[in-house]
């Protein structure tokens, strides 16, 4: 607010210093209009969903005494989120933050933007580069998918050369099962190809045993890890989550089956570092996880948009991040393991 109220009065002494009003104008025409308060459009893809809550709390704490932003739930349907949008473009938002429900809708989202001349910073999920360089006013924020998966990817490798045991058929390959995120999305695709890779990597040899999708989602986790634990019981030596809640969701089926009491155990590793996952690291059930930084995520998505939102350009000065390809805010993951699991929360 300061700093809007530092350029309106600098526009001011500029302008009004130029023409002095006559003292007997009519009253009200010597006051120039006062600058309306910045407004974002933000829009979530869910609101039931964990790791998104924190960066939706992180975008409203970063607003704070600065601009007004107003949330809407895409309730996971995108013709819901087109709609919402369409409310804040007919409203002359002045800039807009989307975490799109389809990535793929970014394309028609932009045009729509576009028209209206409104800029827009996705997060979370990412658009399609050729979409991204549909017009110079789209921003991304977000992380590189492939650099958690291999973060979660090496917490394995770790464990399994330190825990010979581990290898509970001592045939000398990893037997694992993969609870995929949502199909289609970066952080499902690349977490699930790069957590392999780094196994593999490591000089161990894998074999998947099962893989699913539990769509991000706690209780599916849970329901896919029953029928996993259903079909290959205790041949799986690993679980390998593309998000916290489907761990901790695997964890519950694996309690259920008798794990996590006395020595039955197993590796499972998750990602985000939420707070349920963190206690699940300190308790000794989830193995690892990988800091997905929404509070980062969050202030750097709402700094953008309100950069944007005043027609300034963004900057590293400005905006408080690097920029990359001039469009692009990457937010770097960290490993957790139960030994930094305090310095997360
Ligand atoms: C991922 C996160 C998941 C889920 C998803 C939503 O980055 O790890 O837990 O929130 O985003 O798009
Ligand atoms: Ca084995």
């Amino acid at each position: 607010m300061k700093k809007l109220f530092f350029l309106y009065m600098s526009s001011c002494i500029a302008a009004c210093t130029k023409t002095p009003q006559p003292s007997t104008a009519v009253a009200g025409t010597t006051t120039p209009p006062i600058k309306a308060e910045i407004s974002i459009g933000a829009a979530i893809y869910k609101y039931e969903d964990t790791f998104m809550s924190g960066v939706r709390a992180a975008i409203a704490s970063a607003a704070e005494g600065k601009a007004k932003v107003n949330f809407v739930d895409g309730a996971n349907q995108q013709p819901v989120q087109n709609e919402k949008i369409d409310l804040f473009i007919a409203k002359k938002v002045n800039s807009l933050a989307i975490n799109p429900v389809d990535r793929t809708a970014a394309s028609v989202l932009i045009d729509k933007a576009k028209a209206a001349k409104i800029p827009v910073v996705f997060f979370n999920r990412e658009p399609m580069p050729e979409d991204m360089k549909k017009w110079d006013r789209v921003y991304y924020v977000g992380a590189r998918a492939e650099e958690s998966g291999t973060l979660a990817g090496q917490i394995i490798a770790d464990y399994w050369k330190k825990h010979p045991e581990a290898d509970r058929n001592k045939d000398g390959i990893l037997q694992y099962v993969m609870l995929k995120g949502e199909p289609g999305h970066q952080d499902a695709e690349l977490r699930t190809k790069f957590s392999v890779k780094a196994i593999e990597d490591a000089g161990i040899k894998t074999q998947k045993l099962a893989e699913d999708t539990g769509m991000w989602d706690r209780i599916k986790g849970q329901e896919k890890m029953a029928a996993f634990l259903g079909a290959h019981g205790d041949k799986i030596e690993a679980v390998i989550a593309n998000n916290d809640d489907m761990a901790l969701g695997a964890i519950e089926a694996l309690k259920a089956a008798g794990y996590f009491k006395g020595q039955k155990s197993l590796p499972v590793v998750g990602v985000d570092a939420t707070a349920p996952a963190v206690k699940a690291l300190e308790d000794g059930t989830l193995l690892g996880t990988v800091l997905n930084d929404a509070l980062n995520q969050g202030r750097a998505t709402f700094n953008l948009a309100f950069i944007l939102g005043q027609n300034l350009p963004p900057t590293k000065e400005s905006i408080g991040y690097e920029l990359t390809d001039g469009k692009y805010v990457w937010i770097p993951y960290k490993k957790v393991t139960k030994e930094n699991a305090k310095d997360v929360l």
